[in-house]
């Protein structure tokens, strides 16, 4: 959930290095942020509560330096929460991600021993314990050993980083939290994600869960933390770029990434077909196939569910990621768990693929960032090849993974042709729906919705998800309540929240749905609901509508664009940050 980034080397790390990493992974927590530095013997800390000020802290700057951005968990959002911490001495400082489960116990005995906290944080606790576990010595053995009885003391998912401004290094340890390291002549690096580390590694190696780094100024060594054995990196070449992380001359990271769409789906049906292959020849080998994803991956997963019926005629299960251990207990050897995730790191993901690795079940991943977590479980992946997401909400990610689950039906079907063409149908549908004509009616659209404090938004069979992850996009991103329905259960409670004007977003693609979702309309029109349709057909009971293509089942991926827009814009009316939302965090890496 907190983004980390720290730097070792001959250059001054605070401005170019450690704030500028930060800014670019503000999307992984933005509550507060913090940096250190270590100099002349003294290690000095500037940390605040709220967003990455733009300009540098008043610190020295130093060679050896480390920051993070801040999401949460323990602690009110203040100043003295945000990391890093600090022992007692002054000679260690600590970042962290994840939850210390058992922090009250630990924290409880080491102010009986004397130590002094200044937060509420539960990462404070590993300050004091390294403090303790290493005591005088001044050799980076010892704190290698500190760092490893620490981190077995302490239970839960983490990661967290010592500087030590003794020896100079800093020592990382992980259990699931991703944690990557980068080299280059400027120094040594280590960061919860690539994109810091861009302009500044050329080279890369991801951190595995159980082991401890030891970054210096000319050396990076690896041991693992159960025995302390040396172990050898696998240094891969640094692929992203600038180009990569910046605007690209879009005001938001959000509309850049809706922008994108086409290019993403391009380059999965002209480059990325032979993993997809792989995936639904997994399925057909499999006795049970379950899809699990958390938030916008769960409404792809549900919609794969959809898609697998229509176009393979296969029963293919779908669980959100929370609620998959409440629902294991079927799986065998001979069941294929397909994760899906935009960032790997989603914790309620993680979980489940854990639990299902240990029943025996096949992994396979729809991940979006090559060398995360769920990438590396996984007995096979598939790469959305999306690029970064850098806004808080995922769009493009999204899209990626329902049109890979509709290729992988198809192949399963024995009809990959006619797959791909829905998919090139399906980018002239979003490139459409990113014309100009197509923002003017979006942006009235906007105008009817914003002064609402409620939106409904109904669809039925492929449709069903994307209203749930239209609902998503909209309410997020506009804290305007925003809900989707399956369309047939108005009439079951639902129609009571219809008032006079409120906005009802009706998914009426040309299918099988469109009779009975019509006249669901009508029933909403009839108690005063404003009805806005999403169809490539106008019908007299829409009061305002939005063309789209029809590209039969490609609808789940065209139909979302106008909800990722609509979001957008009403974020811009509502003066709100599009790229970061309050109280959320791009990977939420705990339970
Ligand atoms: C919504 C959103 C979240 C994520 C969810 C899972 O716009 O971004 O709902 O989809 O946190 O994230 P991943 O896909 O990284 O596992």
């Amino acid at each position: 959930m907190c983004g980390i980034i720290g730097y070792v080397g001959r250059e001054q790390a605070l401005g170019g290095m450690l704030l500028e990493g930060l800014r670019r992974l503000e999307y992984r927590g933005y509550d507060s942020w913090g940096v250190a530095v270590g100099q002349n013997g003294t290690i000095k800390v500037a940390k605040q509560a709220g967003r990455i000020i733009a300009t540098n802290p008043s610190l020295p700057d130093a060679t050896i330096g480390f920051g993070h951005t801040r999401w949460a968990t323990h602690g009110g959002v203040t100043d003295e929460n945000a990391h890093p911490h600090v022992d007692c001495t002054g000679r260690f400082a600590v970042i962290h991600n994840g939850i210390i489960e058992n922090f009250r116990k630990l924290r409880e005995r080491l102010q009986q021993a004397g130590h002094t906290f200044v937060s509420e944080t539960d990462s404070e606790v590993i300050a004091h314990l390294i403090e303790d576990a290493v005591g005088e010595s001044q050799d980076p053995d010892a704190v290698v050993q500190g760092v490893r009885a620490v981190f077995n003391e302490i239970r839960g998912l983490n990661a967290f980083i010592v500087l030590d401004n003794h020896t100079r290094h800093l020592f990382a340890v992980k259990n699931v939290s991703p944690l990557v390291l980068g080299r280059s002549e400027r120094g040594a690096f280590i960061a919860s994600d690539a994109l810091a580390l861009v302009d500044h590694a050329d080279e890369i190696h991801f951190v595995n869960d159980g082991q401890v780094a030891v970054i210096g100024q000319d050396q990076i060594q690896l041991f693992e933390q159960a025995t302390g054995e040396p172990q050898v990196l696998d240094w891969q070449e640094m692929t992203l770029t600038a180009g990569d992380t910046g605007l690209n001359g879009f005001p938001h990271f959000m509309i850049k990434e809706i922008s994108e769409q086409p290019d993403v789906l391009r380059r999965l049906v002209t480059d990325g077909i032979e993993p997809v292959r792989g995936l639904a020849e997994l399925i057909r080998e499999s006795y049970g196939t379950f899809l699990v994803g958390s938030g916008t991956s769960s409404y792809a997963a549900l919609t794969g569910s959809y898609l697998f019926s229509r176009i393979a005629r296969r029963h293919v299960n779908f669980t959100v990621g929370s609620e998959f251990k409440y629902q294991e207990h079927f799986l065998t050897e001979r069941s294929l768990v397909v994760a899906l995730s935009q960032s790997g790191e989603t914790a309620d993901v993680i979980e489940a693929v854990m639990a299902a690795k240990e029943r025996g079940a096949t992994i396979a991943a729809l991940v979006n960032v090559p060398g995360s977590t769920l990438d590396r479980m996984a007995d096979y992946s598939v790469h959305l090849n999306a690029g970064p997401e850098q806004c808080v909400l995922s769009t493009k990610a999204y899209v990626a993974k329902v049109a890979v689950l509709l290729l992988a039906a198809h192949i399963l079907n024995g009809s990959e042709h006619a797959g791909r063409e829905i998919i090139w149908q399906s980018v002239d549908g979003i490139e459409q729906l990113l014309s100009p004509i197509a923002n003017d009616n979006l942006l009235t659209v906007s105008r009817s919705i914003v002064d609402h404090d409620h939106c409904y938004i109904i669809g039925r069979g492929l449709s069903y998800p994307t209203a749930l992850e239209s609902a998503l996009k909209i309410k997020e991103v506009s804290y305007i309540h925003a809900e989707g329905f399956a369309g047939g259960e108005l009439k079951h409670g639902v129609i009571a929240l219809i008032d006079k004007g409120t906005p009802a977003i009706v998914f009426s693609p040309l299918d099988e749905t469109r009779d009975d979702i019509l006249s669901g309309a009508m029933e909403m029109k009839s108690r005063g609901a404003l009805i806005i349709g999403v169809s490539p057909e106008h019908d007299e009971v829409f009061d305002l509508h939005i063309p789209v293509s029809d590209v039969g089942d490609g609808s789940p991926i065209v139909n979302v664009v106008p909800a990722q827009l609509l979001g957008y814009q009403l974020a811009l009316m509502r003066d709100l940050d599009p790229d970061k939302p309050r109280n959320l965090a791009k990977s939420v890496t705990v339970k």
